[in-house]
């Protein structure tokens, strides 16, 4: 009678704490031995959340003989917490004190075996199973090629192939493990195995089955899966659903996903977001933005692939509006959102936002995973602070080929190409294969610096020591390398005999070392090239006749003004940006846009105007790259 009423308290009990004091009462009214309050105790916690297998074990451990379901249900709470290692020793307990197993041991005992625990003791348990009679327990068995599939699928598949398969779970195991291991085509098949063998699918099955579909790329997969819901041979929930949309959104089919997307009952989060994903990976930004304001929430998620969208099509400036948008919703954000950040800032020469990211970084504990270290040289370089960069370098504990990449470029960029040579040949030294962007970043590294010798060892090695073969870009600049040097007949040589067609990019570089070198001949040569593969850039007659001009060759001049007029031609006109007080600030020639553009445009004619009276006169002769005076 005492204890019924404290059985009933227990089975209704909501937490340990109130466990503890039922467990008092017990002790008090002398009942703490009764073998049902025990029982109970300890399946409380071994099952409930928040439990505490320890707890349970004080209580075990003043059990005289606890019985199977006992035994198991301590099993139970050490494999449910992770602790593998204290269900072996539980199991081991068991069988010393003669108990037998029974079918619930293995199925409880396997589940702790998470993928840390070693593949022998399991092999070890799986002899347990046989000797004690239960290899073809269904159960089992399931457990079996559970703990298998997260080692080595072949084995599960041994386990797999040799028992009944007579219901559901025992294929979702088997599909779900390919999957994970990333086996799609193996996991897809087994699914339409399992179809034959008449085994209806449930709502796990399905849903690994879109999962896959979804890595494979497969809408005939998704449309199959899809027939299972359309005619009711399964009830759809919302995991189902929102597995379909992700499918057919990774697909691209995004009618489809809409349909089964406006068709649901309910959406949470994960649905919103597989469409906007799958807008996004089309490249269709405007309608991914416009789905995205429509999003009732908006999480971690959603807010970094929207920011990302952005910035992977180049519009930095609204990419980090919307980060501060994400800000003022207090959505934190994490690794992933601020290396999106840190290319834009790379991109828009945003330093102060930069520096906050890197400081945010520090002080959030941010996994500094390699890749936002690499984030962060990379936006240091291209904001010119090279020490800053080569700070964040060396303070880096693992380095990847990227991050080689980043320093070589980046040294590259800033001028400092005895420096980016230098870490190209450390890299090799550290035993980093060095690839085509690599090379690329070396090689105009040589071309800003006149290193003509280095740089045609470099592209010499390339093939020869790497096997990388070099690509356009490559080629361009070796072009530029030996024309600045003004070996033009070389330059020109190696265009003529390169086994990629030259581009625009190989001819510019032509043409720019005939500006510095004046050799008119030439530049006209490259001059048609340009225009031939790029009519619509105008920067090339501006560049031909600033030749022209430095040359005097005036008639051609004049020929060329007139060819410019009658076909309309306009440069397309240059852009800058600068950051003042965390804001990025973007002039275009021209523009008067900018809502202060009447101070701007004023102050820059008083400055023009001060310079003048000390007697400056603007810098033209070098203009030739592109820019018109
Ligand atoms: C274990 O066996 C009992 C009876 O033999 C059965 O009622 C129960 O459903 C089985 N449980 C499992 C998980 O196989
Ligand atoms: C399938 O496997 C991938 C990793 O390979 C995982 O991200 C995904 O969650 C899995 N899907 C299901 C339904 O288990
Ligand atoms: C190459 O690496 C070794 C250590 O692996 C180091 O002792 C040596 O100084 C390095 N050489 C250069 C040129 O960096």
């Amino acid at each position: 009678m005492k204890a019924d009423h404290l059985l009933y308290r227990i089975s209704i009990c909501k937490s340990m704490d109130q466990l503890k004091q039922i467990h008092l009462q017990a002790f008090i009214k002398g009942v703490s031995l009764d073998p049902f309050i025990c029982s109970k105790l300890i399946v409380f916690c071994c099952t409930q959340d928040p439990g505490s297998v320890d707890y349970a074990r004080q209580v075990f451990d003043i059990i005289p003989e606890p019985k199977v379901f006992i035994w198991n249900m301590m099993i139970k709470g050490y494999s449910r917490t992770s602790r593998a290692e204290c269900a072996i020793s539980m199991y081991v307990q068991m069988l010393r004190r003669d108990m037998k197993p029974d079918n619930y041991t293995f199925p409880f005992l396997l589940k702790g075996f998470k993928k840390r625990v070693r593949l022998e003791f399991g092999k070890g348990i799986h002899c347990h199973v046989c000797k004690f009679g239960f290899g073809s327990n269904p159960a089992v068995e399931t457990s079996l090629i559970h703990m298998y599939s997260l080692r080595d699928t072949n084995d599960a598949r041994v386990v797999f192939d040799a028992c009944l398969k007579s219901n559901a779970i025992t294929w979702n195991i088997m599909i779900a493990g390919y999957n994970r291991s990333k086996l799609f085509d193996k996991s897809r098949k087994l699914f339409y195995e399992m179809e034959k063998s008449k085994i209806k699918p449930t709502c796990v099955t399905l849903v690994s089955m879109l999962s896959v579909c979804s890595k494979l790329k497969d809408s005939n997969g998704c449309k199959h899966v899809h027939g299972y819901i359309k005619d009711g041979r399964i009830e759809s929930n919302l995991v189902l659903n929102n597995a379909l949309v992700d499918a057919y959104a990774a697909c691209g089919e995004m009618d489809a996903a809409l349909v089964v997307f406006k068709n649901m009952k309910t959406r949470d989060v994960v649905s919103w977001t597989a469409i906007l994903s799958g807008f996004l990976n089309l490249g269709k930004l405007d309608l991914a933005r416009e789905f995205f304001d429509q999003m009732p929430v908006r999480d971690l998620v959603s807010w970094t692939a929207m920011i990302d969208g952005y910035i992977k099509q180049n519009r930095f400036k609204e990419g980090l509006m919307l980060f501060k948008n994400m800000q003022d919703a207090k959505v934190e954000p994490d690794e992933f959102t601020m290396v999106s950040i840190l290319t834009a800032c790379a991109n828009m020469g945003a330093l102060e936002l930069g520096e906050w990211v890197n400081v945010w970084i520090n002080k959030n504990k941010i996994k500094n995973d390699v890749f936002v270290g690499n984030a962060l040289i990379d936006m240091y370089f291209k904001c010119w602070e090279v020490s800053k960069a080569v700070d964040v370098f060396k303070k880096m504990p693992k380095r990847d080929k990227f991050t080689w990449t980043a320093i070589i470029v980046g040294y590259g960029i800033n001028g400092f190409g005895y420096a980016a040579v230098n870490m190209f040949n450390e890299m090799l030294n550290a035993s980093i294969k060095p690839d085509q962007v690599c090379y690329l970043g070396v090689l105009c590294a040589c071309t800003h610096t006149g290193m003509v010798d280095e740089g045609r060892k470099f592209f010499a090695d390339m093939s020869i020591h790497h096997g990388i073969e070099p690509e356009v870009e490559h080629y361009g600049c070796m072009v530029s390398l030996l024309g600045r040097a003004g070996l033009l007949a070389q330059a020109y040589d190696l265009i003529n005999t390169m086994p990629v067609r030259p581009n625009s990019v190989v001819w510019r570089a032509l043409l720019g070392a005939c500006g510095i070198h004046k050799d008119v001949d030439l530049a006209e040569i490259a001059a048609k090239k340009v225009v031939e593969l790029e009519p619509e850039n105008g920067g090339v007659y501006v560049l031909l006749c600033n030749i022209y001009a430095a040359c005097s060759r005036w008639d051609d001049l004049h020929e060329l003004r007139n060819i410019m007029m009658i076909r309309g031609v306009t440069k397309i006109p240059g852009s800058s940006c600068i950051e003042i007080y965390g804001t990025v600030n973007e002039f275009v020639a021209r523009d008067r846009s900018h809502l202060r553009s009447e101070e701007i445009y004023s102050t820059v004619e008083m400055i023009t105007e001060d310079l003048r009276v000390f007697g400056y006169a603007p810098e033209v002769s070098e203009t030739f790259l592109d820019i018109g005076e």
